[in-house]
Formats: C-alpha cells, structure tokens, sequence
C-alpha cells in the first residue's frame, strides 16, 4: 500500500488524544473526530499544553511544537476521514459501538485504509467482522499514558493481511514505540496478564484490610511498580478496568478475571477515577 501519511483518530478522549499527539509529533496529518466541537478543542487544548510543557523542558522546538499543533485538523463529521491512510479508533470500550462505527468507516475510507483499534480486551476479529474489508483491519493497542508508555500491542485478528499489520507496526515504530506483534486473545499480552492482577490487588483491600494508600506503598516499594494499583485503576478508568475485566471474563471463564464487586459499586456509583474527580483517591 502507499505510504502513510495522514491517520484519522476517532474519540478524542484520554487515549484518543495522547494517539493523536503521538501522531503530530511522529509528523503525520492527523484527523482528529469527536461528537461535539468542544470536546475536540479540549483534547486539542490538552495536547498543545503538553507539548508547550515541552517545549519548556528543552524537549522540542517552539517551531516544532507549532508544526506539530498545526498537522491537527478536528471534526466532528466522520465523511472527513475518508482521505485518510489509517483511522485509530479510541472510542468506548463496548463491542457494538465500535462495530457500528467500523461499519461506517468501512462504507467511507478508501478500500486499502488500514482500520485500526485501540480496544483493550475485545476481539478485534469480532470488530473486524463488521466490515466487508476484515484483511484490513487490526489492533493497535496502546498503553495510558499514550505518550508516555513505550509499548504498542499490534494485533492480528483472523483474518487481517500480513501488510496491514505491518503498516500498523511502521506507524507504532515511526511514534517511537516499542512494538510488540501478537495475535487476537483475549487481553492480548498485556492485559491477559494485568486485568486479573488488578482485580487481585482490589480484593486484597478487603481481605487484609487495608486502605488504598497502604496497597500503593507495598506494591511500589515491594514489588517495584512505578505507581500502585489503586493509583493505575483510577488512571486507566474504573469503568474501562471493569469493561475490560467483563470482556476477558466472558471469553475465559476464570473467576480471577470478572471485576471484583467493589470496582462495579464505584462504576455504577460514577466513581471513574482521575477523570471523574474521585475513584480510590480525590482529584480537585
Ligand atoms: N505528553 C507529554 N508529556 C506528558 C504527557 C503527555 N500526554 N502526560 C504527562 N506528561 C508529562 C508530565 O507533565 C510530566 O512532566 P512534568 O512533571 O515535567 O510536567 C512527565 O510527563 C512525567 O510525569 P511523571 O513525573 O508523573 O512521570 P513518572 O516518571 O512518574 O512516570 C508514568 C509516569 C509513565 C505514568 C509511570 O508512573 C508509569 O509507568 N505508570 C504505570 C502506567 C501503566 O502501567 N500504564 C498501563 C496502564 S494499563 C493500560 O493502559 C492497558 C489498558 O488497555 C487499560
């Protein structure tokens, strides 16, 4: 296929963004969409600051940074994606919302797009199977804080062509990442082994009684994690954790997997972490 050029993100949110960001800095046109025009602005105005704060730091030119500002076009109409070489697809993590919009993307882009997703745990051969061009579409599975965590899952699902991967790959390379290829299981590598790992951690805070803080200090200093569970769940989300919890449950079966009670009380409760204002701690 030809070279890739322009990327359309599609769901600005947390993920959406930092990909996005990613991809200007990489020196892609980028196609950022969103439902509504603020939220696009504000993930736009999240990631000018972010790269102003670099700019302080000496870690990219003034020059840079506006170039890189400059490559970002929003929208909220998804037709806009239609001259793009790759979509990133950074919605909710829910398998008939993105097969709905995969379907879409399929009617829109050209037939040799890559579509590409950042789901965590679902299948992407079930989101593929949404299209009428399944060899083109895979995972590419990024970790939060996009810009900051070095890995990038890329995911074949069953029936994805050997270049779509590899398209996906050379993007993940040229973003700087370390890019780890797999294929379509459930949690792929990472989350296969971090979701259940997660949920042990949160049941652990009852079952030897102990506070957030006190299970952050003793997986930090004892077993080395750059920040403690309670401090990454309420990062990732508690509503992506349990979404992702419920999807590898649903597929494996193993007790370990399924969101343990207390995330699915603070789901429902609208305690979604750092993005809500509160989860296991307060953010103000
Ligand atoms: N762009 C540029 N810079 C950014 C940024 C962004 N989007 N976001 C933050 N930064 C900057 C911060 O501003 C900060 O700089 P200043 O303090 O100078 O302003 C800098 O990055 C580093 O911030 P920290 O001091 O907080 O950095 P740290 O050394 O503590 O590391 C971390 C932060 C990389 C997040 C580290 O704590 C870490 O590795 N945590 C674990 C994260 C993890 O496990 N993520 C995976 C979650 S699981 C997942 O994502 C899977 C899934 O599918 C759900």
């Amino acid at each position: 296929m030809a070279e890739i050029r322009t990327i359309g993100v599609v769901g600005l949110g947390a993920m959406g963004a930092g990909i996005a960001q990613l991809a200007v800095e990489a020196g892609y046109d980028v196609v950022g969409r969103e439902v509504s025009a603020e939220l696009g602005e504000r993930a736009a105005a999240t990631i000018g600051r972010f790269l102003s704060r670099k700019v302080e730091k000496g870690q990219l030119g003034e020059a840079d940074r506006d170039a890189a500002v400059a490559r970002l076009a929003l929208t909220t109409d998804l037709e806009a994606l239609a001259a793009c070489d790759i979509v990133i697809e950074a919605i909710v993590e829910e398998l008939e919302p993105k097969r709905r919009l995969f379907a879409d993307l399929d009617r829109i882009c050209r037939p040799d797009a890559v579509l590409a997703t950042n789901t965590s745990a679902l299948s992407v051969t079930e989101i593929a199977a949404a299209t009428a061009r399944p060899q083109r579409v895979v995972g590419m599975h990024f970790f939060n804080p996009a810009p900051l965590m070095p890995l990038v899952e890329v995911v074949r699902a069953e029936l994805s062509a050997a270049e779509a991967a590899d398209a996906a790959a050379l993007v993940g390379e040229r973003m700087g990442k370390r890019v780890v290829r797999c294929h379509d299981t459930p949690g792929f590598v990472v989350n296969r082994v971090l979701i259940p790992l997660l949920n042990d951690c949160v049941r652990v805070l009852d079952e030897a009684r102990v506070t957030p803080e006190a299970l952050d200090t003793a997986m930090e200093n004892g077993a080395g994690w750059p920040m403690g569970p309670c401090t990454l769940v309420d990062l990732v989300g508690i509503d992506v954790h349990v979404h992702a919890a419920e999807a590898l449950y649903e597929k494996l079966r193993e007790p370990r997997m399924a969101p343990p009670p207390r995330l699915v009380a603070m789901k429902n409760a609208g305690l979604l972490g750092r993005k809500s204002g509160r989860g296991f701690y307060r953010y103000d």
